[in-house]
């Protein structure tokens, strides 16, 4: 079936495809026609302009969206910095805490729910690199909650995009250009800026974020694989129109700028936009509908074959952070060792589960809420068991994955862990090298008389 069978079905519209130029109006003849900040725009409407690259990005790279909406994004009270107890999203913000860079493979039992936080204070940065204030690099966060945002809140990042991958729960994210509902297997990407409120329909939710503080995602270049195949370009999906009219109750913005949050008041509704068009928007895709190739032949290849969404650092091919998935698919390589091989990468590797087994680690210690980390140059590969078995295995045509969906955040960049994915969480398996590869036996042979 090429989508996932969810078991919460949607309930909103979307407009379809990626990078595209969109324009959607919740009310008819909302949208300007042929400019863009006319003197007076329709119904008595304020322009605003969202630039997610600069003024002078090149065309090819350029986005931007143009807000029809009942007052300015601009007209709140100043923000005010929240306490940083009730936040984790600042390695810094807590002075005894700070980043760790160690060489050792991690891996992490699957992190707690946790039912008394709502969206925003159910953040927590557990590993990154780089620093949102140069724009560079990085945060890999861990959200569980089990509260809706109050009902009259917004959040923002003002620091980078947020791509969510949920593990558990349904997401329903009202955002100013329109309503997605996010479930597992499916992610969305939150630009910069775009302001927000979280409610869980189905309760408590739980799962990843990768924040990228420099450029966007796109999608990879196909090169020889041609003009289809891994994520299409038709799969992914916007939000169209939605507002809301109050402005005369107070609500309340927040705001993650630098790591830290801020809070600002304001006497109207953030969720305001009649109308939009552009191509700086959110957006979610359903993991179901990626379009896995692999060997027909034989040999392991690149996991970059399963690439679902790129960010570029300045050196065509080398990503600030890809985001790749590891779905159910066939392996039928001949005369290979078919799981991954052993491993020591210039990049860096975190790997989440949304559920089931992954393939290359059968042992049980990867479990769908876990995680691993392995870092610039850290060794990793098959654990013993799994060495084992798929060097013994009969290579018939077989099915791996099904029901699963790993993943991966790649980065260029070395990952450092924080406080709170090290020691605070007390997800960390102290056992993972030894239950993984310390049990790999010898079986080299010197050939006689050599
Ligand atoms: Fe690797």
């Amino acid at each position: 079936m090429p989508f996932s069978e969810f078991k919460v079905a949607e309930k909103y519209q979307y407009l379809n495809g990626f990078n595209s130029y969109h324009e959607s109006e919740a009310l008819e003849g909302a949208l300007p026609v042929g400019q863009n900040s006319p003197q007076k725009p329709p119904y008595g409407l304020y322009a605003e302009k969202l630039s997610g690259t600069a003024f002078t990005a090149p065309r090819a790279e350029n986005q931007q969206s143009w807000l029809y909406r009942i007052l300015p994004a601009s007209a709140h009270k100043p923000f005010e910095p929240r306490e940083s107890a009730t936040y984790n999203t600042n390695p810094e913000s807590k002075p005894h805490e700070k980043i760790y860079q160690i060489p050792n493979q991690l891996r992490w039992d699957p992190f707690d729910m946790d039912e008394t936080v709502d969206w925003v204070h159910s953040l927590h940065l557990v590993a990154g690199a780089g620093d949102p204030t140069m724009k560079s690099g990085l945060g890999i966060l861990i959200f569980a909650a089990g509260k809706d945002m109050d009902a009259r809140e917004a959040f923002y990042s003002a620091d980078g995009d947020f791509l969510i991958v949920p593990q558990h729960g349904v997401l329903d994210i009202q955002t100013e250009l329109g309503r997605l509902l996010v479930r597992p297997n499916e992610i969305c990407v939150i630009p910069r800026g775009i302001r927000y409120r979280v409610t869980l329909p189905e309760g408590p939710v739980r799962g990843y974020i990768l924040e990228l503080y420099q450029g966007h995602f796109q999608l990879p270049d196909l090169g020889p694989i041609g003009s289809n195949c891994l994520a299409n370009v038709r799969d992914f999906q916007a939000p169209t129109a939605h507002f809301e009219e109050d402005t005369s109750n107070k609500y309340t913005l927040l705001s993650k700028f630098a790591g830290h949050l801020f809070a600002a008041e304001q006497n109207h509704t953030p969720f305001d936009v009649v109308a939009w068009h552009g191509n700086y928007y959110p957006y979610k895709y359903d993991l179901g509908r990626f379009n896995t190739i692999g060997s027909i032949s034989y040999d392991h290849p690149d996991p970059s074959i399963f690439t679902v969404l790129t960010a570029q650092s300045d050196h065509p091919g080398t990503a600030v952070a890809d985001f790749v998935i590891f779905p159910p698919r066939w392996l039928v390589a001949e005369a290979t060792f078919r799981p991954p091989w052993y491993h020591r990468n210039t990049m860096s590797e975190f790997m989440g589960l949304i559920g089931g087994q992954y393939d290359a680690k059968t042992g049980g210690g990867f479990q769908p809420a876990g995680a691993s980390l392995h870092n610039v140059m850290s060794a990793h590969g098959p654990d013993a068991t799994t060495h084992e078995k798929a060097s013994e295995a009969d290579l018939k045509p077989v099915k791996v994955g099904e029901g699963s969906m790993a993943f991966m955040f790649e980065s260029c960049y070395m990952v450092g862990v924080t406080e709170w994915g090290l020691k605070t969480c007390r997800k960390v398996q102290d056992d993972y090298n030894a239950e993984s590869w310390e049990g790999l036996k010898p079986k080299f042979q010197r050939p006689e008389g050599k």
